[in-house]
């Protein structure tokens, strides 16, 4: 029997186990949140948010114009100056804490509702997202009467009204990586979610309304990327934190530019995923797999790039093939689910324009043989074998579950390719000796370098990029520093 008829006469069928929505109580509409209280768009104006996974809305959600930011950003600067400047810290530590019980609380109401929005697997938001964002207010928490020994001998202020604006790939994480280091160091928020993924964060907002926390210490306005431009541009505003595409970053940095506002920017990422002939070979698969499939490769520090060394070549990308087949796509709903749907249409159209860029190109492409659920959004997880480092694929952020494979002979050839990007948010490296490790992680231009893991995150590590890929860190003690005054 050859390896193909291995792989396909495989039978990998699990019986559906679908994660019951009956729990869940969505409304219709969705209003903007301001000064503690949903209100209604002064705009009056309203959208529709979809389920990727069978093109259904969901519900209306209000779109905030210039009035509304300005009357969020008017809230966000009373509360500061009328209480929550004021407050002290430990106080301030009471209400995040409050919040991450919330979470932890309404987890299972959270995570159905993130996978209803975004098309990620259940299991992802169940086991990923929703407790990793507890666990940042959590963490944060622990900081806000701490600040003083976390910076030693020097004096740090809260900034006051912060802008806040993130992506659709993590929605509910990404909301906790910007509001609780902006509240643990004294700073009142606008925080605009995405446009397609604005659910967790309003439901973020009846936790923030129910804890009690002052009115207009947290704001949450929902819209597309003209209302993010208001918050940008808005002239009360002391800071700006931007998670998304580089494209958007640059206008960003453009318009805060001769501004007195702060900035910090994490933008996309390209990163090396590296193994080496001495690896863990089966370890490697599932890091890989992990790194490019896990979230349909909606993330900015996915593995896109792998590079393998030469001798190990035609096994590891074998077993990759095989693995593959096992990977189930289809109902976000469903526990068993890997990979689910692509966000939205203009992504999966992005997606599809490489595939089909790469396959006109002649490159070696290897798809798994699932059958793609006939409704909704999705994409083949793909491989590209042998890509030449110069190639589109190579160079740009695809941002779906499609890898490149190149090989590579020396460690100073594999250090070379892996920093010739414009980005610089992550890597990964596998083999069984900690000097290359220690050499590579020294030796790669990027923020985190994994090894011998893939993916791993911790409210307490720090996170963010070189180059292209932004500036300023989110998690630890280094995630409080663009929140502060020194
Ligand atoms: P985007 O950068 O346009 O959107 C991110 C956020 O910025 C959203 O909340 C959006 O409403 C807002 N926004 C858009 N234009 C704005 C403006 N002029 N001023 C202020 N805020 C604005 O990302 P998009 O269009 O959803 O995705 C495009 C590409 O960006 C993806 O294909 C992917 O390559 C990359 N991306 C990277 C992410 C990351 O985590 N680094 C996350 C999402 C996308
Ligand atoms: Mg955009």
């Amino acid at each position: 029997m050859n390896k193909e008829n291995s792989i396909n006469n495989f039978n990998w069928s699990y019986a559906t186990a679908l994660e019951s929505s009956d729990h869940i109580k969505l409304q219709e509409r969705y209003e903007l949140f301001i000064n503690g209280k949903f209100v209604k768009p002064l705009s009056k104006k309203y959208y529709e948010t979809q389920n990727p996974a069978s093109g259904k809305k969901i519900a209306n959600i209000a779109l905030a114009g210039e009035l509304d930011v300005n009357a969020a950003v008017n809230g966000a600067r009373q509360a500061y100056n009328k209480t929550w400047k004021k407050m002290p810290a430990k106080e301030r530590a009471v209400y995040l804490f409050r919040i991450a019980r919330m979470i932890q609380e309404r987890a299972r109401e959270f995570a159905v509702i993130e996978s209803l929005d975004t098309g990620k697997p259940i299991r992802e938001s169940r086991d990923f997202d929703i407790p990793l964002a507890a666990n940042h207010f959590f963490y944060y928490a622990g900081w806000a009467d701490k600040l003083d020994y976390a910076f030693p001998n020097r004096k740090v202020n809260s900034l006051g009204v912060v802008g806040q604006i993130i992506p659709w790939n993590f929605p509910l994480l990404m909301a906790a990586w910007k509001i609780a280091p902006a509240l643990a160091c004294g700073n009142t928020v606008v925080l605009k979610p995405a446009e397609t993924t604005p659910l967790t964060a309003l439901k973020l907002a009846e936790i923030i309304r129910d804890c009690g926390l002052p009115p207009g210490v947290v704001n949450i306005i929902t819209g597309f990327g003209q209302t993010g431009a208001a918050l940008v541009n808005h002239p009360d505003v002391n800071k700006i934190a931007f998670t998304g595409s580089t494209e958007v970053g640059k206008l960003i940095q453009h318009a805060t530019a001769g501004t007195n506002k702060k900035l910090s920017l994490e933008l996309g990422g390209k990163a090396a995923h590296i193994v080496f002939a001495d690896a863990a070979i089966n370890q490697a698969v599932e890091g890989i797999v992990n790194g490019i499939f896990f979230n349909q490769g909606h993330v900015c520090c996915a593995g896109s790039r792998l590079f393998v060394q030469e001798t190990i070549a035609d096994e590891l990308i074998s077993k990759l093939k095989f693995r593959m087949e096992s990977l189930l796509v289809g109902d976000p709903m469903d526990k068993n689910t890997d990979i689910g749907a692509i966000n939205n249409k203009v992504q999966l159209d992005k997606i599809n324009e490489f595939i089909k860029t790469g396959i006109a190109e002649g490159i070696e492409v290897h798809q798994s043989s699932c059958d793609l659920p006939k409704k909704g959004l999705y994409c083949k997880p793909t491989l590209f074998i042998g890509v030449a480092q110069s190639n589109r694929l190579v160079q740009e952020e695809i941002f779906g579950p499609v890898l490149t494979i190149q090989t590579f002979r020396t460690i100073e050839e594999v250090i070379e390719k892996a920093n010739n990007t414009n980005y610089g948010l992550s890597a990964g490296v596998w083999t069984d000796k900690g000097a290359k490790i220690l050499q590579l992680s020294a030796k790669l231009k990027a923020g985190v370098v994994w090894a011998n893991t893939y993916n791993k995150f911790d409210p307490a590590s720090p996170f963010g990029g070189f180059k292209e890929s932004g500036f300023g860190r989110e998690g630890g003690v280094h995630g409080l520093i663009p929140y502060l005054n020194f």
